[in-house]
């Protein structure tokens, strides 16, 4: 792609520029945008950049050792693996059900960790995120409504004061689309690139109430099945993203001589371009059965499924 292909060597001039004989640490989440923006970034200055991965207990299934594997191994880029999750939890803990506590703990404490980490590595100068386009005004306003914010992104608004960091954000003026064309263009595997988006606040923000350890086992092995259904039926790549949400809701079911009374899953699956609007995927009967039945039968703790047929908007994609 030409356009791209001037777009990663106008990025790489910038980044030079910007950063200098600087140090820089990036943090990866495990999705496209921040892995596009480490290897971009990688390419640019190579051993300046210190990519690090906070595991903060919020991923989903085996997704932590997915990305400590390409950078390590494929990619031969120095990356640090912080094992967060006992932090995280903790402090989510003392948030409650409320949406916006939990996103502002969820970017406080990684900020916390990256200020740890670059004093560990003598000091940076730099902290690079795979912020794009849509975050940027997303956060600032809704197109057509008010101007108001929407949900806190953890990884827009800039750094807190007492960060010393500054940011480096080589997407900024680019969607998702985009990213990926770009994600090609330096190479990254077709199975990483043209993964589901994936936000920052992981799944506490698809575990609405508050959040435990065992709520999350639990979402984890739902999502782990539906996701597993999605790309049996070959569904994966014509739906923008696709998740369960555990619901802070019981209710009465039976199994067997049993009664249950245990958690409501919702599913949602979204097509949409750049994420701002996006259409509830349209899902045959027997294929959202096929989907319950199996979550049902294989997670313990999830007694009933729903699906969300809701568009954004009015809806917004994650439920919190
Ligand atoms: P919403 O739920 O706002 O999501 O319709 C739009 C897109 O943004 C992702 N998302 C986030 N990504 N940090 C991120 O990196 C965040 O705090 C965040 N919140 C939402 C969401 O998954 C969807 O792709």
């Amino acid at each position: 792609d030409w356009s791209m292909s001037a777009y990663r060597s106008e990025m790489q001039k910038k980044i030079k520029e910007q950063v200098g004989t600087g140090r820089v640490i990036c943090g990866l989440s495990g999705g496209v945008d921040s892995a596009v923006a480490a290897v971009l970034i990688h390419e640019a200055i190579g051993d300046q950049l210190t990519c690090v991965f906070v595991d903060h207990g919020l991923m989903r299934m085996n997704e932590a050792e997915e990305v400590v594997r390409l950078f390590r191994d494929h990619y031969n880029i120095p990356l640090v693996h912080v094992e967060a999750e006992e932090l995280f939890l903790s402090e989510l803990a003392k948030c409650g059900a409320d949406p916006e506590a939990k996103r502002k703990t969820i970017g406080r404490l990684f900020i916390d960790v990256f200020d740890a980490e670059a004093a560990k590595l003598g000091g940076a100068d730099f902290l690079a995120q795979g912020t794009l386009y849509p975050d940027v005004i997303e956060s600032v306003s809704f197109s057509g409504g008010p101007s108001v914010t929407i949900k806190s992104h953890h990884n827009v608004g800039g750094l807190p004061e007492r960060m010393k960091m500054k940011l480096v954000e080589p997407l900024r003026e680019l969607f998702k689309d985009e990213v990926r064309v770009l994600g090609r263009e330096l190479g990254l595997p077709e199975a990483f690139v043209g993964r589901h988006p994936f936000p920052g606040p992981g799944l506490a923000i698809r575990c609405p109430g508050e959040i435990t350890k065992e709520k999350l086992d639990i979402l984890r092995k739902a999502d782990a099945i539906y996701l597993d259904e999605i790309r049996k039926a070959g569904l994966y790549d014509v739906i923008w993203q696709a998740f369960a949400v555990l619901l802070p809701v019981r209710t009465v079911g039976v199994m067997g001589d049993y009664r249950t009374y245990d958690h409501v899953c919702a599913l949602r699956a979204v097509t949409s371009v750049d994420g701002m609007t996006a259409d509830f995927y349209p899902f045959d009967m027997n294929f959202l059965g096929r989907a319950a039945t199996r979550i049902i039968n294989e997670v313990k703790g999830i007694n009933r499924v729903v699906y969300d047929v809701t568009s954004k908007p009015p809806g917004t994609i994650e439920w919190e």
